[in-house]
């Protein structure tokens, strides 16, 4: 008598702990040794390799970074500042992204080919970039031209997105956006074409589409790429001016309507300031939306005294409550929330990172595969060649 086995789901091994979703972990090894976060001397050792490797290294730090790196950045940004100081640095050898994963791929294809672009811990990824698989993306592209539709569709990738579906935007004639200028990309993509397909943040699409465009939400319809043409019939696809890929950030999901409710019944007058990531219905009860770059300018700017409650990722919010001793700065929730992803960028990843490239090694280095490159380099040189900067440029 022959015995079978029930096979083993992969859902299960991951929900068990025994197994490793390759696409989100992306790789951890840290070939060498890691120090432990407890050294003492790692503030020493950072500087000491950053001293060492002099003019060859330069590095990016993201503004949902933890301080103990930010405190080594040679320049911070929200991600169109970052993407932007990437392009226009020929001359470093070494560019050490902290951020995430889709961040360091997006230097190292605007960065020549001798340049290297690492990322000090491999699993940081981003778990709204990972909604979106080149293969979905090219299904609901061939449900589009089935439909007589993709002609006039122009696809609009937010920043947060893989290389590959950067280079499918750049082959079918769309442009990158980020949070900093995803209008002006809008705007412009509407005179390419009647429709845009928004992936894969369907929340930073619609917010753009009705505040800053004047849509309705009627014109927005969202595309499920688990379901069978989306889930959408044919007229839906049609009549639809913004096609919204079903995709969101687990951080900024947290705030809704009640977290907005509740901070201004404990806090008469406070003012709320969100990203655009959040919720549509968020983003209305809020005072003042925009990137990470623009919620820091507009702290900077806000008189002393006044109160704000943050809706984006908490190191950012810690940062400006204890820059800004004279104003109240608070966290729009109540419970605390880091982006976990950006949070594996720590001191020793740092250190162990630096000291390698002291020993000569490059160690996790990104590297995008020169046709994805190719293509992904044409839609982000499509939005860097449009007005739209950030707020505080
Ligand atoms: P910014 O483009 O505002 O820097 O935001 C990046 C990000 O990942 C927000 O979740
Ligand atoms: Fe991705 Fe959200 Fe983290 Fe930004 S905050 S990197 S969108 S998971």
């Amino acid at each position: 008598m022959t015995t079978t086995s029930a096979p083993v789901s992969t859902l299960a091994l991951l929900l068990l702990g025994q197994s490793s979703d390759l696409v989100s972990e992306r790789g951890v090894d840290c070939p060498g040794v890691l120090p432990p976060a407890s050294d003492p001397d790692l503030v020493e050792r950072a500087t000491a390799a950053k001293a060492a490797l002099g003019d060859s290294v330069f590095i990016l730090g993201h503004h949902y970074q933890r301080d103990e790196v930010m405190a080594f950045a040679d320049a911070t940004g929200d991600s169109f500042k970052l993407a932007r100081i990437a392009a226009e640095r020929p001359d470093v050898e070494n560019i050490v992204f902290c951020g995430v994963h889709f961040m360091a791929e997006s230097a190292d294809i605007l960065t020549g080919p001798d340049q290297r672009v690492l990322l000090p811990d491999l699993a940081a990824g981003c778990s709204m970039a990972d909604m979106a698989a080149r293969d979905q993306v090219d299904r609901a592209w061939a449900t589009l031209r089935e439909a007589g539709l993709s002609a006039g569709t122009i696809p609009v990738t937010y920043m947060n997105s893989s290389a590959a579906i950067k280079s499918f935007t750049g082959e079918h004639a769309g442009a990158v956006c980020t949070s900093s200028n995803a209008a002006a990309v809008m705007r412009w993509a509407f005179e390419q074409g009647q429709r845009i397909l928004f992936l894969p943040d369907q929340h930073l699409g619609r917010n753009t589409a009705v505040r800053d465009l004047g849509l309705s939400l009627s014109d927005c319809a969202v595309y499920d790429p688990r379901l069978p043409d989306g889930g959408l019939t044919r007229s839906e696809l049609t009549d639809a001016k913004v096609l919204l890929w079903r995709g969101h950030c687990s951080v900024h999901a947290r705030f809704t309507t009640d977290s907005v409710a509740q901070v201004r019944e404990r806090v008469p007058g406070i003012q709320v300031l969100v990203h655009p990531e959040c919720q549509h219905d968020v983003v209305l009860a809020a005072d003042f939306v925009g990137s990470t770059e623009f919620i820091i300018a507009t702290i900077e700017a806000a008189p002393a005294g006044s109160s704000w409650a943050i809706g984006t990722e908490l190191n950012l919010v810690r940062r400006l409550a204890s820059a800004h001793p004279d104003k109240h700065v608070t966290f729009l929730d109540r419970t605390v929330c880091y982006c976990s992803t950006m949070n594996r960028i720590d001191l020793p990843h740092l250190v162990w990172t630096l000291e390698s490239l002291v020993a000569g090694r490059a160690v996790n280095r990104i590297t995008v595969e020169v046709e994805t490159a190719k293509w992904a380099r044409v839609a982000l040189d499509r939005m860097l060649a449009m007005p739209g900067p950030s707020a505080r440029d």
